[in-house]
Order: C-alpha cells, then structure tokens, then sequence
C-alpha cells in the first residue's frame, strides 16, 4: 500500500469552487473518512485522486511521487462508486476477473483464479461466483463491486459512499467488513460520506468538509469532543448536539466570551441538585435509551437517557449539563478552548 498526499489541491467548474486548497495526507495504510454533506467537494476530491479530473492548482503525490498530470491508469488507484458498477449479463467471477484480464496485466489464468478467489473469500462472496450480477442482492453487488477494487491490489482504494445505497441493517454488515478487510490487508483507504455513523465507526482519522474545503481533521474521538466550531459539533453525533445560548443554564467554569454553548443529549443531566427548573416537552423511545425534549427559559433541549424515561409530556423536572462536557463557542462560532487546569483534569479524568 501506499501514501497519498495532497497539497494545496484545488478544483472550480465555471464559478463552482468543488474544492478549495486541500492539504492532506493519508497515512500508508490509514482509513481517513472525508464527512461533509452533499456538495461539499466529496466526490471531487476522489476523482481528482483518481485522476478523472484535473486539479487547477496544488499537487497530488503518491509515495512521493507527483502524480498530478498522469492519467488514470498510471495511478494505480481503486476507485468505488456509490452506484454499483457492475456488468449485468457477467457472472460475479468475471465481474471480479475482468480488471485482471486488462491488456497489461500478463496475468495468467490460474493467477486470475487464484486472485478472484482469494478476494471472494475475503469477502464472503465465494458461493456467488457463477452467479449473474443481476441475480445478486444490492448488499453483495456492492460487495463484488468492492472485490473488483481489490482484486487489483491498488496501492490506494477511493470509495465514494459505498454504502449508501444499502438498507441500514446491511450497511452495518459492511461497515464492520469493510474495516476488518482494510485491517487484514493494511490498505490505505480515502473514503468519502455524508453519514457520521459510518465516518465514527470506520476512521482512524475524519476530515470534515465545508464548501470544499477541510475545516478540520482529527480522530473521531477528537473531532467529537473538541470540535473546531459549531459546524463540526453538529456534523457528528446523533441525536444532534444542542447548541445554546451561553446564558440559559448556569453552568460553572464557562469561559469568558462563550455566546453559545454546546452539550450533547447524553451529557445533560436531569433531576439533578441546583438543575435549572425545565418543562417535558416531548418524549421519544429509541429502544435501549430515550430522547426527552425539555424547554428551559426561552431555550429547548434534548437529553438523551438510559433506559425508559420516568417522565410524562407536560412533567417539571430540573436539569444540568455534565460537569467539564459543556463545549463553549465563541460570537463567530468557534469554540474557546477551556482554561488549561480544566483541560490537565479533563485528561486526567479527575
Ligand atoms: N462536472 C461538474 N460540473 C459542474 N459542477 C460540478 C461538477 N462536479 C461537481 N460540481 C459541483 O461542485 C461542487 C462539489 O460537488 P461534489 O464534489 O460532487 O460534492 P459531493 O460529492 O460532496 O456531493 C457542487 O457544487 C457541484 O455542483
Ligand atoms: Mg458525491
């Protein structure tokens, strides 16, 4: 596998800026998850990698290598769609062989077999290999579209929402394959979504992306709990962070020039000793844990509870945020770090 790096990438169709001064790098055999919703430059960035498009500015690297101004091919880069980009009338074994069997590969047929075969299995496709891609389900069509990636033993695999296209349950199914694959053969893997769920679960690092441009990029634990501003807070977690107004709860260590502060649902706290008076507004049972929705002054929150809530529509109750979980932000949006003792004890777990 490979490294692949790009510095100062940038892209415009017309006077769309699709990205915009891209530095970063992918470790050799890293998974970086690009989250950011649709439009952000997502696709763009793949396909610049890819080499299906020019970059205006910057350069891509690969290994060190300026790959900027070679074609597709030369690159040596898997890339998977969204859609799945199969032949129909094929059997999943030729889907799989055919980037094998491309003029220039000089593979021989039982070092085709052996390849197709050992990937399938990878994947846990290897009873479906005579079957026609049509006869597949829409989970194991992406799974040999994936096979196909593999097969070729890319140095670097682009994967442009893999997923998306399947219900949840097989998403998940996929989810944890795709990361015990990339584990097993160490790949290097730029993998882009609009889905946090997958951007948490499959990253090692995430770069969450705005108008073509990275607003930051870190571990998802990082990006979770020390978000750059309010956009990043909001991109990740689910339920969504509540982002309030700095004066509504009194909350201790607040630093000066916090106008909003941000808590997560499982960070706030109810029926609790000198908690703010609020009003149940609204209940939602999720299974395991429940959504309670809570007006307070002028503001509304939700705090996410274990288990079943004790709580009825139209209760009073008190509430308050999690001591050191409040996240404040500044009048622009970005947050302020908290002073250096809360920072030490936050480390520390103290
Ligand atoms: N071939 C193209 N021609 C014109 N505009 C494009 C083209 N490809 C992408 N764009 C524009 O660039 C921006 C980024 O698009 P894209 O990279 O597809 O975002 P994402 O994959 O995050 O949804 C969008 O505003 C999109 O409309
Ligand atoms: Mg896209």
């Amino acid at each position: 596998m490979a490294e692949v790096a790009l510095q100062d990438v940038g892209k415009s169709f017309g006077a769309t800026r699709a990205v915009g001064g891209l530095d970063l790098t992918v470790g050799d055999g890293e998974f970086v998850v690009l989250l950011g919703p649709t439009g952000a430059g997502k696709t763009t960035t793949l396909r610049l990698v890819a080499g299906l498009e020019r970059a205006d500015t910057g350069r891509i690297l690969i290994d060190g290598t300026d790959v900027t101004a070679l074609p597709p091919a030369a690159r040596n880069v898997a890339f998977v769609f969204q859609q799945y980009s199969l032949y129909p009338h094929y059997s999943v074994y030729d889907n799989m062989a055919f980037p094998l069997r491309a003029p220039g590969q000089n593979l021989s047929k039982d070092d085709i077999d052996r390849h197709v075969h050992e990937t399938a299995k990878l994947l846990r496709i290897e009873a479906k290999l005579q079957n026609r891609a049509t006869q597949l389900s829409g989970g194991e069509m992406q799974r040999v579209a994936i096979g196909r990636a593999l097969v070729r033993q890319p140095t670097i695999f682009l994967m442009d929402e893999p997923l998306s296209s399947l219900d949840a349950k097989l998403r998940e199914d996929l989810r944890v394959e795709l990361k015990r694959i990339q584990r097993d053969l160490g790949a290097t893997i730029l993998y882009v979504t609009h889905d946090q769920l997958e951007a948490m679960t499959l990253a090692d690092r995430i770069g969450v992306l705005s108008q073509g441009e990275l607003v930051q990029i870190d571990t998802p634990r990082a990006i979770y709990e020390t978000p750059r501003n309010i956009y990043v807070a909001r991109r990740l977690g689910s339920p969504q962070i509540n982002i309030l107004d700095a004066g509504l709860l009194a909350i201790a260590g607040v630093p000066a020039g916090a106008a909003k502060i941000g808590a997560r649902p499982e960070d706030v706290l109810l029926r609790c000793d000198g908690g703010a008076a609020a009003t149940v507004r609204a209940i939602e049972h999720l299974g395991v844990e429940t959504l309670v929705l809570l007006e307070v002054g002028e503001g509304l929150v939700h705090a996410l509870l274990g288990g079943a809530a004790p709580f009825a529509v139209g209760d009073r109750t008190t509430i308050k945020i999690r001591e050191r979980a409040a996240i404040a932000f500044d009048a622009q949006g970005d947050r302020i770090p908290p002073p250096p003792d809360r920072a030490r004890e936050a480390a520390y777990g103290t």
